[in-house]
């Protein structure tokens, strides 16, 4: 069986800085209690009337990655997208992509798995790497939230979270068995599917409802139980890093670097000091960008290997946590 690993990383952000004084301009909120609860600083916002969108971004990071790994556009033979915040409600973003690249008619999957997304997208691609299927594979996650918020004091406790961008990966066949991903490892609780949600529009709640109920329905905001979501995250956050840990034989003393999805700073650091993880082990960038879902783990990976945080033969985990309940791991051998 083959491996996969990674040979080309990009992200673009919007240019559009938001801060948390910004946000206390059109909402009841301020810099201090968003730092403290979440650490974050400011996000990225795509200003109305730009060309950027979840598809577009992640073109935009694809490119980058794509000539990272000294391959063009022809070398890719499939694409894997991850968003919860598609452009359309079908077809998907991978199809728009392909057509963006001008890529030839290779196959494009969209992975709808929010948080996890990116973890889910990576595990996909490997697959079908390990078995010989493709050699090269475009991953892409992309977040277009700031559209889609409820940014009045009624939607504060969501809308101050999350942000946009879009990060990429090019994930190449080896034969080096030693190297690349090691093992992915996912998990599902859909019990818990309402407790972070985007209700409707859905077919079960179509358009023509909401409009009836004159501005009363809000379900197509998003909707958190923020604590409830909290204390899963650290829970299974951790269970799955140690089972990566463990299928492979490691400690978390063997990590060299956890990037985790970046839901929430208190998130990140309630896991490293249970694992006991030096600020050197663990890559944060929310403070900037704010959570940017499927796109997150994919940017702070991109940015700890340009920062030169990542060396070869280190041990990189990757691990996720989100809406659904979905969660996930991914263990790299760099
Ligand atoms: N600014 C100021 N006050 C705010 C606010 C904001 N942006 N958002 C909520 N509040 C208020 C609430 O109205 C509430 O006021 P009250 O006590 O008068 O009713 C108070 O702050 C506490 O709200 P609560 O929702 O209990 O806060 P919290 O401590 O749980 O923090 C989160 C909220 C969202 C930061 C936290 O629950 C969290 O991070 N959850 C996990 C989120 C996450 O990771 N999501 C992504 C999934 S991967």
């Amino acid at each position: 069986m083959y491996n996969s690993k990674i040979i080309g990383l990009g992200y673009y952000l919007p240019e559009n800085k938001v801060t948390n004084a910004d946000l206390s301009k059109i909402m009841d909120t301020n810099d201090a209690w968003i730092q403290e609860r979440t650490g974050i600083k400011e996000r990225r916002w795509i200003k109305k009337g730009t060309e950027d969108t979840s598809a577009v971004m992640g073109a935009k990071a694809a490119k980058i990655a794509i000539e990272r790994a000294n391959l063009t556009k022809d070398d890719i033979d499939f694409l894997v997208f991850a968003t919860l915040s598609p452009d359309y409600f079908f077809p998907g973003c991978g199809v728009q992509v392909q057509d963006m690249l001008e890529m030839s008619t290779i196959g494009a999957i969209d992975i709808r798995n929010q948080c996890s997304g990116f973890i889910y997208a990576m595990s996909t691609a490997d697959q079908f790497i390990k078995t010989g299927m493709y050699k090269n594979i475009l991953v892409i996650g992309a977040e277009y939230h700031s559209n889609g918020l409820d940014k009045t004091t009624r939607g504060r406790g969501v809308s101050v979270i999350f942000g946009d961008g879009a990060g990429a990966c090019v994930l190449t066949r080896t034969e080096d068995n030693t190297k690349g991903i090691l093992s992915s490892h996912l998990h599902s609780e859909g019990k818990y599917a309402e407790k972070l949600m985007v209700k409707s529009p859905s077919i079960k709640h179509w358009v023509p409802e909401i409009i009836a109920s004159k501005g009363e329905d809000i379900s197509y905001f998003p909707y958190m139980d923020g604590q409830f979501v909290f204390k899963n995250a650290v829970t299974r956050f951790s269970q799955v890093i140690l089972e990566g840990l463990e299928k492979n034989n490691l400690k978390t003393s063997d990590i060299d670097m956890l990037i985790p999805h970046q839901a929430n700073l208190r998130i990140s650091q309630f896991v490293q000091r249970k694992f006991g993880l030096s600020d050197d082990q663990v890559f944060n960038n929310i403070m900037k960008y704010g959570n940017t879902t499927a796109a997150s783990i994919i940017i702070a990976l991109t940015e700890a290997w340009e920062q030169q945080k990542i060396k070869e033969n280190n041990l990189v985990v990757l691990a996720a946590f989100g809406s659904g309940f979905t969660w996930g791991s991914v263990i790299i051998r760099w």
